[in-house]
C-alpha cells in the first residue's frame, strides 16, 4: 500500500505555474493540477480523478505546447502513466466525504488539521481572506505586538534544490509591522466573515502587562485561542521571542500573564534553539496552557560569500543569526513533538506542529507522532494557498483506504515505535539489500558508497550489476539510500549473527 510510482523527479522541468498553459490548452483533464498532485506525493488521488479510458491516448499533446517550458515536461507520458500505472491500483475510488478530516483544538472544531502558522502568510486580510477560501481550516495570525517593527531588506536566503524547490530557508523577519489596533480591527473583520473558521492571535509582550493586555485583546476581538510567542530567534531586542522559550522560569511567568488575559485556549509556541523541550512545555502548563506549538525556526547560518567573506541576506554588508524552516528541518521538529507526545507531565495537551510540512505524508508524520494540528508556512511561501488541496485530499484517502473515521485515531500511533536513546534496539540480525535486475542499469554508486562509506560488501559483474558478499555486509543500507534508480530495496532475507 502507498508504494510510490512517480516521483517529483519524473517531473522536473515543470514548474507548477500559475494559471497554467497547458491546463487552459487541455478541453479534458487538468494537467497542471495533476502535475501539482504528484509533485505533493498525492498521485493516487490524482489518478483516481481520471477517466476510463485514458483522454491523452488520442491527444496531440497542447499542453505540451503551450507549456511555459515548451516540450520539455512529458505531461501526456505522466498523465499516462498515472492512468496506466497508478489507477489500475487504487484501493478506494475517491472518497467524496471529507468529515473526517474534521477535529478540533482544545475543543474549538476545526474543518480539517491545517492551519497556516504564524508569519509572514498569514499578516494581512486580504491574505487570510484569501487562505480561507482556499481552504485552510484556520490561521495563526502573524505575531502581534506594542512595540515598533522595522524590518531589513534582504532578510530570507535559502539552500535550494532540484527546480528551484527550497530544501532550507532561513529568515531574520521580526513581527507583524502593523499596529495592534489594526491587527485588531482584521481579526474582526474575518471573525464576522468567517465564524467557523480558526483565528489563534500569536502575541508577543515585553512583560506580564503586556501579555495579559494582548491576549485580552485577542479574545475580545474575536480570536478562537492564543499563541504565545517564546520561540522567535530574530528579534532585535535581547530577552524576546526564543530567549525567553529557553528559560522555563519566565514561560512559566509569562504563560500565567497571558491567562490572566483570556479564558481561551493557549498555546506556548516554543523554541527548538534547546536541548530538549520538555522543561519549557511542562512550565507552559504550569503558566495555564492547554497546548504547545512547536517548532518555530532554527538559529542558522548560511551562504557564507567566497568574496565578500558575507553571509545571507547581506544587509549593507552585514548578515546575522537567523531563523531556519523548510524541509530541512522536519526531522528535527518530528523529534521536538514525539518528545513532547511521549512526556507524561503533558498528556491531554494539544499539540500543533509544524517545520518543514510540504505534503500530506509530511503531516502524517506529524499526527503518528501525536500532533492535533498542523501549522504550515514555508511551503506556502513557496508554492502559495494552493497546497492546501493535496494536503487535505491526501490526507483524507489515506485515513479512508486505513479504515480511520477521524484524524484522531491516527493520532499518536508511532509515537510507542521511537525511543530518545538507541539502547532499546536489537542489534544482532542483518537485514540484507536487495537488488531488482530490471531497475539497476549499472551506474556503479551503489559499489562505491559501499567501498568508501561502507563495508566493502558490493562488486560490479562483469555485466556492470552488483554483486554482494554476504559475509562482509552488515546491512547499513548505504546503498538502498544512495541509488539513483531506486533499485535496492530492503531484503526479507536476514541473519542473525548473534
Ligand atoms: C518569513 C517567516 C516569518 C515568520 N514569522 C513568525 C512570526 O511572526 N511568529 C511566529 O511565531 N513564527 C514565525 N515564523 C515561524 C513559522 O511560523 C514556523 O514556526 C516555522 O517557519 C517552521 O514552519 P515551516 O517549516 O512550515 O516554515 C516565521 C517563519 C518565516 C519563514
Amino acid at each position: 500500500m502507498f508504494e510510490k510510482k512517480l516521483f517529483r523527479s519524473d517531473m522536473l522541468k515543470c514548474v507548477l505555474c500559475q494559471d497554467a498553459p497547458c491546463s487552459s490548452s487541455c478541453g479534458k483533464l487538468d494537467p497542471a493540477g495533476l502535475l501539482r498532485s504528484i509533485w505533493f506525493d498525492n498521485e493516487k488521488t490524482a489518478a483516481s480523478k481520471f477517466p476510463t479510458v485514458n483522454p491523452c491516448l488520442s491527444c496531440s499533446a497542447p499542453c505540451e505546447t503551450a507549456c511555459v517550458r515548451p516540450h520539455e515536461v512529458p505531461i501526456r507520458e505522466l498523465m499516462t502513466r498515472l492512468h496506466n500505472e497508478v489507477k489500475p491500483e487504487l484501493e478506494l475510488p475517491l472518497p467524496e466525504e471529507e468529515s473526517r478530516l474534521h477535529t478540533d483544538l482544545c475543543g474549538v472544531p476545526l474543518d480539517n488539521p491545517f492551519l497556516l502558522s504564524s508569519s509572514v502568510v498569514a499578516s494581512t486580510y486580504d491574505m487570510c481572506e484569501r487562505a480561507f477560501e482556499a481552504g485552510w481550516a484556520g490561521l495563526a495570525f502573524k505575531t502581534i505586538c506594542s512595540f515598533d517593527i522595522h524590518e531589513a531588506s534582504p532578510r530570507f536566503s535559502a539552500i535550494t534544490g532540484d527546480n528551484g524547490s527550497i530544501i532550507g530557508f532561513k529568515n531574520i523577519e521580526q513581527l507583524s509591522d502593523h499596529s495592534v489596533a489594526e491587527n485588531m480591527e482584521i481579526f474582526r473583520r474575518l471573525k464576522k466573515k468567517y465564524p467557523g473558521k480558526f483565528i489563534l492571535g500569536s502575541i508577543m509582550g515585553q512583560n506580564d502587562a503586556e501579555w495579559e493586555e494582548l491576549s485580552r485583546l485577542c479574545e475580545e476581538n474575536g480570536a478562537d485561542a492564543i499563541e504565545l510567542n517564546f520561540s522567535c530567534p530574530n528579534m532585535v531586542d535581547g530577552g524576546l521571542g526564543s530567549d525567553i522559550g529557553q528559560v522555563p522560569e519566565l514561560v512559566e511567568r509569562f504563560t500565567a500573564a497571558a491567562r490572566r488575559g483570556t479564558r481561551l485556549p493557549i498555546l506556548a509556541k516554543l523554541t527548538p534553539n534547546a536541548a530538549t523541550m520538555s522543561p519549557a512545555a511542562e512550565a507552559a502548563r504550569r503558566g495555564g496552557a492547554n497546548g504547545i506549538s512547536a517548532i518555530n525556526t532554527i538559529k542558522s547560518i548560511i551562504g557564507v560569500n567566497p568574496h565578500t567573506y558575507v553571509s545571507s541576506p547581506a544587509v549593507h554588508g552585514m548578515s546575522a543569526v537567523g531563523g531556519y524552516s523548510g524541509s530541512a528541518v522536519k526531522p528535527i521538529a518530528l523529534r521536538f513533538i514525539a518528545e513532547l507526545g511521549q512526556n507524561p507531565a503533558l498528556q491531554g495537551m494539544h499539540f500543533s506542529a509544524m517545520g518543514g510540512v510540504e505534503n500530506w505524508s509530511d503531516a502524517l508524520e506529524f499526527i503518528l507522532l501525536g500532533a492535533g494540528s498542523v501549522q504550515v508556512t514555508t511551503a506556502v511561501m513557496q508554492y502559495g494557498y494552493r497546497i492546501i488541496d493535496d494536503l487535505k485530499a491526501g490526507l483524507n484517502y489515506y485515513l479512508a483506504v486505513k479504515g480511520f473515521s477521524s484524524v484522531k485515531e491516527a493520532t499518536g500511533l508511532a509515537l510507542d515505535s521511537v525511543s530518545e536513546t538507541t539502547d532499546v534496539l536489537e542489534r544482532d540480525t542483518v537485514v540484507f539489500p536487495k537488488f531488482s535486475r530490471e531497475k539497476c542499469i549499472g551506474c556503479g554508486r551503489c559499489e562505491i558508497s559501499c567501498a568508501d562509506g561502507g563495508h566493502q560488501a558490493i562488486r560490479l559483474n562483469e555485466g556492470r550489476r552488483p554483486i554482494l558478499d554476504g559475509k562482509k555486509c552488515v546491512g547499513c543500507h548505504l546503498c538502498v539510500l544512495i541509488c539513483p534508480e531506486r533499485a535496492i530495496s530492503s531484503s526479507r532475507k536476514r541473519i542473525s549473527r548473534a
